[in-house]
């Protein structure tokens, strides 16, 4: 994707995410001036992964397939410890064409993603089947906020502003913002995190995506912080 639709991605999700009063850590609003700056105190942030992170999975469609996510906080899989054994994101999705994550499961990761505000979040689940692929047969057993559901596989739930549901690890999900409903500020809070090893796309997908350079860097993202 172009280094212009990330700049702009962050900007909308930061206009949104203030019109819902919600402020960011001191890092969200840093560029890439700031990030040189404080490299020194940064060690941390920067492992973690915490940031910003807009992908379009690869598919040079952004508008249709994508997120822009702000990582706030990330325990590390490597402290044997696990001293922060849990991470939370805010994930900005525009309903303008129903801009989705894709089919994805977890290994490891639980994750209670949550409606914020904004918009309507909607979500499809299967089953993982023994040949890795979907399972079209089984019903899915999910709970939203800890209300036990049975869902017919493929079946979409929408989840209303405040309300969340709960992905185990194995279950394949899908989630967008519904037409017509805002600009979604969904949130994650879930196990740590790790986007290098722990997403199992159903198609090929790439993460985090290859930026074709039309314009200077406002803000860095999660995955560039070792690039300068
Ligand atoms: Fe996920």
């Amino acid at each position: 994707m172009k280094r212009s639709q990330i700049n702009n991605a962050i900007k909308v999700a930061m206009e949104r995410l203030a019109e819902y009063k919600i402020t960011l850590p001191c890092f969200g609003y840093w560029t890439k001036e700031n990030w040189i700056k404080n490299q020194d105190i940064t060690g941390t942030i920067r492992e973690r992964m915490l940031g910003w992170d807009v992908t379009d999975f690869g598919t040079d469609d952004f508008e249709h397939c994508g997120a822009t996510l702000f990582t706030v906080r990330n325990g590390d899989k490597q402290d044997k410890q696990l001293k922060m054994p849990y991470a939370e994101k805010y994930i900005i999705l525009s309903d303008e064409n129903e801009q989705e994550i894709p089919l994805h499961y977890h290994v490891y990761k639980s994750e209670d993603i949550i409606n914020r505000g904004g918009g309507v979040l909607v979500v499809q689940l299967f089953n993982k089947a023994e040949d890795g692929g979907l399972d079209k047969e089984r019903d899915v057993m999910v709970y939203t906020d800890c209300i036990k559901r049975v869902l017919k596989p493929g079946e979409l739930i929408e989840i209303q502003p405040g309300d969340s549901i709960t992905l185990e690890p194995y279950v394949y999900h899908r989630f967008y913002a519904k037409k017509g409903h805002g600009i979604l500020i969904a949130g994650e809070v879930s196990k740590v995190n790790d986007d290098n090893t722990d997403n199992v796309f159903y198609q090929p997908s790439e993460r985090f995506s290859n930026v074709e350079e039309d314009e200077e860097v406002t803000y860095p993202l999660v995955n560039e912080y070792n690039v300068f």
